[in-house]
């Protein structure tokens, strides 16, 4: 399989199209299209996009808000990025077909601190839409559809990529996860419904209103259909960012950038899990091993202990601290692959912070908590050998 990473399909979609055969049908079309396309969620969890804007569609209320995410945090997930820079309009046209569908008015591009670069060059692009009739009163031949999009800025804290703590900095508090239900979909922004779908979510949306639902569903596994983005870094020839059907083998994709001597990939950034070599069978996929589109490729001389220890040192620090299992959880499991590297961690302490990863796991508030200690337990998992029993002279060694 050999493809080249620049030619993306976004490339080929004409602008505005989509939203012409959006507008020209009714509300409930743009939703039934979007459902049948089976278009699941880009930014990692995979919720049927289709069922998002049915249950958004259907609550009452006055306004109702459409929110792209686009605080793109996760570690080693650049492809939003690539997005925003060069199909902004494929975006803003997704933005602007979901406010049609749900009867929404207003959308809102929540744009992660560390691209504030990119504001100028979007909000010419939103002047430029306005300008031509894409938004604001009376867009395209609806007299009847009225809809604009503004971008705020995030401060950069990884936890306002989760949709209602971005809510909650949205509405000029904190960054803090609520909890759900109810969803954003009920009780949204200013507590009224709202979608919040990712950057590749609406670009796909749009392509999906040109090229078909058909062609989209054709592509991909049955329970993951269509193509996805991936954000490719660490230990391979062809880093960047690559476009794939859903389902395809790690061991294809490794080929596909040149990381076929990698020992693991870590897939889905600091949240995600760890595949090793023997494992590269897997297929990228909701059904299999999701991803919001970060693939981190570790070459055979890559230090697995020092990989986690790296992700952990980051949750202790983005953790918001409000629930004792992620505030405290990460904390001990840092604590421990501190131990691991002095080799001061029995086999019986290793299995009781596994047991608090998995209590993380159930018990924590939000998704942060909740995915937080994947690395570190599929590491353990899978490099136990390469872990245990360091002595204190080769961790300085490590550590140099
Ligand atoms: P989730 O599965 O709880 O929710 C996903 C979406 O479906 C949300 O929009 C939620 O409102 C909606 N939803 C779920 N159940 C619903 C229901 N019963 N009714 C209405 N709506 C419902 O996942 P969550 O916690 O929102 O996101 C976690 C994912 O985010 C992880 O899988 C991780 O991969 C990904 N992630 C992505 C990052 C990025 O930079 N792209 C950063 C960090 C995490
Ligand atoms: Fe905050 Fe972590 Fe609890 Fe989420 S899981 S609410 S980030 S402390």
């Amino acid at each position: 399989m050999k493809a080249n990473p620049n030619k993306l399909t976004f490339a080929s979609i004409e602008t505005n199209r989509g939203l012409e055969a959006a507008l020209g049908g009714e509300r409930a079309d743009a939703i039934g299209r979007v459902s049948h396309s089976g278009l699941k969620g880009r930014g990692g969890a995979g919720f049927p996009t289709g069922v998002k804007w049915n249950l958004a569609a259907a609550a009452q209320s006055d306004q109702k808000y459409v929110v792209c995410n686009a605080d793109e945090g996760e570690p080693g997930t650049f492809k939003d990025r690539a997005i925003l820079t060069d199909y902004a309009d494929l975006v803003f046209e997704g933005m602007t077909i979901g406010g049609y569908a749900i009867g929404a008015t207003r959308g809102i591009l929540y744009l992660r601190e560390e691209y504030t670069y990119l504001r100028r060059r979007l909000e010419s692009v939103l002047a430029r839409r306005r300008k031509e009739g894409w938004l604001g009163e009376g867009i395209g031949k609806r007299g009847d559809f009225h809809f604009d999009i503004e971008i705020r800025m995030g401060a950069g804290a990884y936890i306002c990529g989760e949709e209602t703590a971005l809510i909650e900095s949205l509405e000029g508090y904190r960054g803090e996860a609520r909890n759900r239900p109810p969803f954003p979909v009920d009780t949204g922004f200013k507590n009224h419904p709202t979608i919040v779908n990712n950057v590749e979510t609406f670009a796909w949306i749009s392509c999906i209103f040109v090229k078909g639902e058909d062609w989209f569903k054709k592509l991909g596994t049955e329970k993951s259909s269509g193509l996805k983005l991936l954000s490719v870094s660490g230990d391979c020839a062809q880093p960047g960012v690559y476009e794939v059907p859903l389902g395809v083998t790690v061991a294809d994709l490794l080929e596909l950038v040149g990381g076929e001597d990698a020992k693991a990939v870590q897939i889905g950034g600091a949240s995600g899990n760890c595949i090793p070599a023997s494992e590269f069978e897997r297929t990228i996929a909701f059904e299999d091993v999701p991803t919001g589109g970060s693939i981190i490729v570790f070459g055979p001389g890559r230090d697995m202990l020092t990989v986690a220890k790296n992700f952990m040192e980051f949750f202790v620090d983005e953790s918001c601290g409000q629930c004792t299992p992620c505030r405290e959880g990460n904390v001990k499991l840092l604590e421990g692959i501190e131990m691991l590297e002095q080799g001061t961690c029995s086999m019986h302490y290793l299995r009781e912070l596994c047991a608090l990863g998995e209590t993380m796991q159930l018990a924590s508030k939000c998704g942060l908590g909740q995915s937080s200690p994947n690395a570190f337990l599929s590491i353990v998992e899978h490099f136990k050998d390469e872990i245990m029993g360091r002595r204190p002279e080769a961790a300085a060694v490590q550590g140099a």
